[in-house]
C-alpha cells in the first residue's frame, strides 16, 4: 500500500507542478485529470497484485466482485486546495476485510510523510510510531474540522465551527479531512470532526487515528461507521467535552451569540 500511494502521489506532484484545468462536479465540487489519472493508476496497481479484491474510489465507483476484501481509495483528497496550488492534499487508501478495517495509508507528496496503520498493530509516520496528543483540557486543543463542497447551504457545521473556536485554541479548515486525521493520530492536532464525508474520505485515517491511540465515533459517542456522515475524533482524553459540546449546539443551548454587524460598524 506504502508503495503504491507513493507512486500515486509522484503522479499527483507531476500534475501540481504543471497546474492543470479545473472542472465542476457540482457548484464548487471540484475535480482534475490528476483525481482521475491517479485514480487509474491506484486501481491498475491494485488490480495487478489482488485481482479479486473489490474497490470504492471517488471517481470510478464501485468495482463489486463479492470479495471480503474491499479497498477504499482517494487518489486527491483535498482537491480544492491542489486546484489552487494550496500546498496541502494527499492519496489515501484503506482496506478493509469483512468489514473491518484492516490497514490504511495516507501519504502527503508535498512534504513526503507517509502515515500507515494496521490493525492490532499501531501507526506510523515515515516508519516512526506515532501517538495522540496528551491534552487533556478542551480549552487547550487545537483541532480542525472541514465543511462539504456540495449542499453547503444545508451544512450546520458554521455553527460548530464558531463555538468551538471560542472553546479552543483554534478550528484549522486546511483542506483535506484525511490529512486532519493523521494530524489527530500524530498528536498536531487534538480533535477533528466533520460531517458528511464518504467513506473514501475516512477509511484510512480512522484506523490510523484508532491504532495511534485516538477514538472515533458519531457525535453522539456511538460507534464510527463508514456510511455515518458523522465523524468525531479526537486524542479519547477530550472526547466527551467535544461530545457534549455538540449536544449543547444540537440542543441550541448555551450559544455565543454570532456578533452583532450594526454595532461592529459603529
Ligand atoms: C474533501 C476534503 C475536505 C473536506 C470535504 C471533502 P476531496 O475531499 O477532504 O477537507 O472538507 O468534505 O469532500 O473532494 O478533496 O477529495
Ligand atoms: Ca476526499
Ligand atoms: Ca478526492
Amino acid at each position: 500500500m506504502s508503495q503504491i500511494t507513493r507512486e500515486a502521489g509522484a503522479l499527483l506532484m507531476k500534475y501540481f507542478r504543471q497546474r492543470v484545468t479545473v472542472e465542476y462536479k457540482g457548484e464548487a465540487d471540484l475535480v482534475t485529470i490528476a483525481d482521475r489519472k491517479t485514480e487509474v493508476l491506484i486501481r491498475e496497481r491494485i488490480r495487478e497484485r489482488w485481482p479479486t479484491h473489490d474497490i470504492l474510489g471517488e471517481e470510478g465507483g464501485l468495482q463489486d466482485t463479492g470479495s471480503d476484501y474491499r479497498w477504499y481509495v482517494d487518489p486527491l483528497d483535498g482537491t480544492t486546495n491542489f486546484a489552487h496550488g494550496f500546498p496541502v492534499f494527499c492519496v489515501s487508501m484503506g482496506l478493509e476485510h469483512r468489514g473491518q478495517r484492516i490497514a490504511g495509508v495516507v501519504y502527503d507528496p508535498t512534504r513526503d510523510e507517509l502515515f500507515a496503520a494496521e490493525q492490532g498493530s499501531g501507526a506510523w509516520l515515515n516508519q516512526q510510531p506515532i501517538q495522540v496528543s496528551k491534552t487533556a483540557k478542551l480549552s487547550e486543543c487545537l483541532v480542525a474540522t472541514g465543511f462539504p463542497s456540495h449542499k453547503r447551504h444545508q451544512n450546520p457545521n458554521i455553527y460548530f465551527y464558531h463555538q468551538i473556536t471560542l472553546h479552543t485554541h483554534g478550528v484549522r479548515r486546511a483542506g483535506s479531512a484525511a490529512l486532519d486525521l493523521c494530524c489527530v493520530a500524530c498528536g498536531r492536532f487534538d480533535g477533528f470532526w466533520e460531517f458528511n464525508l464518504n467513506p473514501w474520505d475516512t477509511a484510512a485515517g480512522v484506523l490510523i487515528v484508532q491504532e495511534a491511540g485516538g477514538k472515533v465515533t458519531d457525535f453522539h459517542g456511538g460507534p464510527f461507521q463508514l456510511n455515518s456522515r458523522e465523524t468525531l475524533a479526537s486524542n479519547g482524553l477530550v472526547h466527551e467535552a467535544l461530545q457534549s459540546e455538540f449536544e449543547q449546539i444540537f440542543a441550541g443551548r448555551g450559544l455565543e451569540p454570532l456578533p452583532d454587524m450594526q454595532e461592529h460598524r459603529r
